[in-house]
């Protein structure tokens, strides 16, 4: 289930490089010759739908996403693409692609052995099901804002914020994506984002991962109260370097399985 309140493009692609690389590097390791046709599931303001557009120039695109905002963001930034609001949960669609491609996005999907069959319904024959998902429950932040949500001050409030977003091992994408397709590669790359302050880390967190916390404070000053709450937890697990930078390691789970 995702929140009620709607993304904020401008906040979110403040770090458009950070977020943008992972979708550039997908996208490198998907073997499918001239795709004919590609969907980008939950393709946000445009970034990773135009990596796709970037490296295949022939191929008809789509970006679809579940938020009004992202898709109007997305066709403000690249008017030449197509773009869809819809939710990849409910989408009816008879129309079957030679890639699918979905970045940084399943993780705010529950049910993602039903999300998986029913994309692979979707795909040709001779095509990929390529996805990437941030390893983000095992990472100190996201337990540094769990730590946080349920302390004695928030936890009535946000407590139960977490359960907002869905994560799964590798084993579990090999196991329910195996059986359905030819063959499957997965790799997990950690990017080291160098950050200049720990406030930093905050603001990059803030349009994802602590979003759904932020959603369920009824007024700005406890919205501003939760982040420095949140600052001071992130200034104890990722310590300064010595020129003041701070290291800020973001793992992803990639996997590809063609049909
Ligand atoms: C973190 S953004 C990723 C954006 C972009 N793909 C990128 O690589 O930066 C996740 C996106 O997934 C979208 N999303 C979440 N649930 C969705 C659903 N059920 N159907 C379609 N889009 C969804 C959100 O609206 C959001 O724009």
């Amino acid at each position: 289930m995702t929140t009620n309140k709607d993304w904020n493009p401008e906040l979110y692609l403040k770090f458009k490089e950070e977020r943008t690389q992972p979708a550039r590097d997908l996208a490198a390791r998907i073997n499918v010759e001239n795709p004919e046709n590609i969907i980008d599931v939950g393709c946000g303001p445009g970034n990773s739908t135009n990596v796709l557009s970037r490296k295949w120039p022939e191929s008809e695109i789509i970006g679809i996403d579940s938020s009004a905002s992202m898709i109007e963001s997305a066709r403000n930034n690249y008017p030449d693409i197509k773009w869809k609001i819809e939710d990849v949960t409910k989408m009816e669609t008879k129309e079957k692609y030679d890639i699918i491609f979905s970045n940084a996005t399943i993780q705010w999907i529950q049910n993602h052995e039903k999300l998986i069959r029913d994309l692979v319904k979707m795909l040709n024959d001779n095509s990929a099901l390529a996805v990437q998902v941030p390893l983000y429950h095992n990472m100190p932040i996201s337990q540094a804002i769990e730590r946080v949500s349920l302390s004695k001050k928030w936890k009535k409030q946000t407590g139960r914020a977490n359960e907002d977003f869905t994560f799964h091992s590798s084993e579990y994408y090999y196991d329910i994506l195996s059986g359905k397709v030819k063959s499957m590669s997965m790799w997990i790359t950690s990017y080291f984002h160098i950050m200049p302050s720990h406030q930093t880390i905050v603001e990059m967190i803030k349009s994802t991962g602590m979003r759904t916390f932020l959603d369920k404070l009824d007024t700005t000053e406890e919205k501003i109260e939760f982040e420095k709450d949140v600052l001071k937890e992130i200034t104890k697990v990722y310590p300064a370097q010595k020129n003041g930078n701070v290291l800020f390691p973001f793992k992803r789970l990639f996997f590809i399985g063609y049909k």
